[in-house]
């Protein structure tokens, strides 16, 4: 058996009142049909293909690059049976279906893994049971138990809508039944549409016993027409996974004020403040502090690392003990080896900070590479741009840079060098001298003007 996935994306999603189509809103930083994708992607399927049509240019550039996905124009939204028929002539290899919704993002794999091996040949239905089952279509069982058809809420009689066992739209067919009942939909309904859900009635006339399954949780078949849906998700998902890192051994100050927005791989204790933001790939080593408030994206952090509030760290590798913060930033391509202290205000990018080293207050060091123990002075900046182009600064081993230093790139301080606080450096400092650029200080007679009576 092989399968294939159809995830239907065509839906204008008016009610987010949005120029972007709805599937591309975010949840956690990914489109929501980058979900939906992903998700199919676990299954190991056959094909994928997505049934685009309102945006679709602008859905298909999101994915560019995917060849793994197959495309379906839907140019006229004519209901969900409807928009699977557009897909059928792309499914090749296929002999099972899974129908999925773009706008669905937080399915499990595991829940449709159950789904599609209970289903077997047969026909499976997601469904769930809610409180509130106003919108969804009904899932009508005979007196056996046995499903015997989907009504839509709009086509429902009071006894109808009084079920509560509804329809999640997901599920899993055989493909050349499928086929065969699709051409036969027709959409004499209530919202004159091609209702997918209609086949089900068709299977059980050709005698299928519909498998039903339901997922762990509700949230789980929940999709997103407006702004505020999305919201939802986006807190049931950030909820799951700080319950993920907790389980998994993390300390949480408040797993209500976390977002991960990635992927988290971590050590043994590690201690997250309040208003943290993991973005993008994050490795964490054994013993990472991280303070309140601050935003780490795509970083490599080692063992013993504190990040001291506030900080802001995008594309950088910590090496193992080294303090950060608070209040500072490493830019893309900041590399501190191990030991350094990089305090408040300091702003580091495309350097190489080298063991022990320590960068304390106030400075821009860009583009440089600074050896070990080096003591950066406050307020130290590297001039690396002249206006059109960047050059490198040198700093060797145990040098000292006086505060106010401005080194003028491209230039080297040599090892052991001391320099002068308030000094313009343009040429190259020599090895454990005292290098400084500074007028003579001068103490003069003076006598301070007064303010003249009128
Ligand atoms: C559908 C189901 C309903 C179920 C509900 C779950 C039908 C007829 N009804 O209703 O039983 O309870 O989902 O949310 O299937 N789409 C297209 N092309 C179309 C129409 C829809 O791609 O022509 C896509 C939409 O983008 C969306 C999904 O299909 O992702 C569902 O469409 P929607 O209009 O929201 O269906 P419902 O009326 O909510
Ligand atoms: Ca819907």
């Amino acid at each position: 058996m092989s399968l294939g996935v159809v995830i239907l994306a065509a839906g204008q999603g008016t009610r987010m009142k949005s120029a972007l189509p709805k599937v591309l809103h975010r949840l956690a930083d990914k489109p929501l049909l980058g979900h939906v994708i992903d998700c199919a992607r676990a299954l190991d399927p056959a094909e994928i293909v997505v049934v685009y049509g309102h945006g679709g240019d602008a859905v298909r550039q999101a994915f560019a690059g995917h060849d793994d996905l197959r495309w379906a124009e839907q140019a006229e939204q004519l209901g969900t049976g409807h928009a699977v028929a557009q897909a059928m002539p792309h499914l090749e290899r296929a002999s099972q279906v899974l129908v999925l919704y773009g706008d669905v993002p937080l399915t499990r794999v595991e829940t449709l893994r159950t789904l599609i091996d209970e289903t077997g040949q047969g026909f499976g239905l997601l469904t769930v049971t809610l409180a509130d089952p106003t919108g969804y279509g009904r899932i009508v069982r005979n007196d056996g138990g046995r499903v015997q058809r989907i009504v839509e809420q709009k086509d429902a009689g009071n006894e109808e809508l009084a079920i509560d066992e509804v329809n999640t739209g997901i599920m899993c067919l055989p493909r050349d039944a499928l086929a065969r009942w699709l051409s036969g939909l027709s959409n004499a309904n209530a919202q004159g549409e091609y209702y997918l859900t209609d086949v089900l009635e068709m299977a059980v006339g050709d005698g299928f016993d519909v498998q039903v399954h339901q997922p762990a949780s509700p949230v789980e078949a929940e999709g997103v027409n407006n702004r505020l849906q999305l919201a939802t998700l986006e807190r049931a998902y950030q909820q799951h996974s700080a319950t993920q890192l907790m389980l998994n051994g993390v300390t949480l100050r408040d797993p209500a004020r976390i977002d991960v927005r990635g992927r988290v791989e971590h050590g043994k204790d590690i201690e997250i403040d309040v208003n943290v933001v993991l973005e993008g790939d994050i490795q964490l080593g054994n013993n990472v502090t991280i303070g309140a408030n601050c935003v780490l994206r795509n970083v490599r952090i080692a063992d013993d690392v504190v990040i001291q509030p506030n900080c802001v760290l995008e594309e950088a590798i910590v090496g193992p003990g080294s303090t950060i913060g608070p209040f500072a930033r490493l830019r893309p391509g900041a590399e501190l080896v191990g030991g350094a202290h990089i305090g408040n205000f300091v702003e580091i990018k495309k350097s190489i900070v080298g063991q022990g080293s320590k960068v304390n207050h106030l400075s821009y060091v860009g583009d440089a590479t600074i050896g070990a123990g080096v003591n950066v002075g406050a307020g130290t900046i590297t001039c690396n741009y002249d206006g059109a182009n960047k050059h490198r600064t040198v700093i060797e081993d145990n040098a000292f840079i006086g505060s106010n230093t401005a080194l003028v790139a491209p230039v080297t301080v040599g090892a052991g060098a001391t320099i002068g606080a308030g000094s313009v450096i343009s040429k190259n400092a020599p090895d454990e001298k005292l290098t400084l650029t500074r007028a003579k200080q001068l103490s003069l007679n003076w006598q301070r003007p007064t303010k003249k009576n009128k």
